[in-house]
């Protein structure tokens, strides 16, 4: 059996995005910044699809750009953030994904920026007190905090945090690549300046994503070249990516509900059976309290084993199981995860990150345990 749980680095596509990209590739192949009908055709859909994101986000055309995925995304709203508005200081968590740490970190070396790193919790909550303190001691901050971690699951109250830094006029950015397609946003009620998707992640293509940033609060391009994306992102747009990301994203809209259903009653048996299964298991961060944690994420702390140690991904690997073992988009370096270090994680324990989509079963989770049980009572 093959068994597929590690939708928090990347999900299936929806052939019906396959569907819809697949005119783009055959085609409808002409450049949209190309006069002639074929290039205009081209462009027609490109804006349609910056209309239907920004209706499903409930939000204007003009505040969405077509990115390349997540991490361009999270660096032009950081980067550009900063230089934008004279910014010189910035405030994240030791939680946040690479692609925000290691930009802001990039940024203060160049001397832009001091950065703060707020304090969390061995089960990875920040602090709101702390985030106040820090951003009435430091005005025109920039705040750069998650919507949902992509290891172990915690949900930020974007509402929360986004106020208080309306109160203290901070720009506030937001990693959503977790939530965006799996959670509804309201950017006309949500007090935020810039998030982001990845449409991967939600049963679209890789390389797709995009950008919004608030009007109140423009940014300046981060790559330069043509007048693409209104100046905002210079380069031939991708253009089956972004019909096949907005393709996902209408789909996900429209089928919310009962993924969340169905995928959070997979969670919750995946919870309940290796609790029967393996008394002595943990789960990390929040990921087991289905309410403060993404539906999609489940953070498993396992009982020191011999026979495990250092394996326990390899092993399930070869039962037909692919999870991973904190974040998977830098798999394959051995470095252990950031975020777990944070949280303390006891080393002698084994940590698989589980992952969900609407294509799992609960006869995948039921052979997932079996074959987890079967692991760790080799030693007994
Ligand atoms: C929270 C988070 N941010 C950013 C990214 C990067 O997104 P992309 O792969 O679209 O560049 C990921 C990918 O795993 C992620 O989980």
């Amino acid at each position: 059996m093959k068994v597929y749980l590690d939708n928090a680095a990347t999900t299936a596509m929806d052939d019906r995005v396959i569907e819809a990209m697949l005119p783009f590739m055959k085609s409808h192949y002409g450049n949209p910044s190309s006069v002639h009908s074929q290039g205009r055709e081209v462009r027609s859909a490109i804006e349609k699809a910056r209309k239907k994101v920004a209706e499903l986000l409930n939000t204007t055309p003009s505040e969405i750009f077509f990115t390349s995925g997540g991490t361009e995304a999270d660096n032009t709203a950081i980067v550009c953030g900063i230089e934008s508005h004279g910014i010189k200081h910035a405030i994240t968590s030791p939680l946040e994904h690479h692609a925000v740490l290691h930009t802001l970190e990039v940024c203060e070396k160049k001397g832009l920026i001091k950065l703060s790193i707020l304090d969390v919790n061995d089960k990875g909550e920040i602090d709101l007190f702390q985030l106040e303190e820090l951003l009435k001691a430091n005005p025109n901050s920039l705040v750069s905090l998650m919507h949902a971690n992509n290891e172990i699951g915690n949900l930020n109250d974007l509402e929360k945090i986004g106020t208080l830094c309306k109160e203290y006029e901070a720009f506030f950015h937001s990693d959503t690549v977790q939530t965006m397609g799996h959670y509804t946003h309201n950017l006309k009620e949500l007090p935020i300046n810039s998030l982001v998707a990845g449409g991967h992640k939600f049963h679209g293509p890789k390389g797709s994503g995009f950008l919004y940033v608030n009007k109140d609060k423009k940014i300046h391009p981060f790559i330069h070249g043509g007048a693409q994306e209104r100046n905002m992102r210079g380069g031939t747009e991708n253009v089956i990516g972004i019909i096949g990301i907005t393709k996902a994203l209408e789909l996900a809209y429209e089928e919310m509900e009962s993924h969340q259903q169905h995928v959070g009653a997979i969670k919750q048996h995946f919870i309940k059976s290796l609790t029967e299964a393996i008394p002595d298991v943990q789960f990390n961060g929040l990921s087991a309290e289905m309410d403060k944690s993404l539906y999609t994420v489940l953070n498993v702390s396992l009982p020191p084993s011999e026979a495990n140690r250092g394996m326990l991904l390899f092993n399930l690997d070869l039962e037909g199981i692919s999870a991973s073992g904190g974040s998977a988009c830098s798999s394959g370096a051995t470095v252990g995860s950031h975020v777990l270090r944070a949280l303390n994680h006891n080393p002698e324990r084994d940590a698989v990150r589980f992952s969900f989509s609407r294509f799992n079963t609960i006869e995948e989770v039921d052979y997932t345990i079996s074959k987890l049980k079967e692991l760790y009572t080799i030693e007994v």
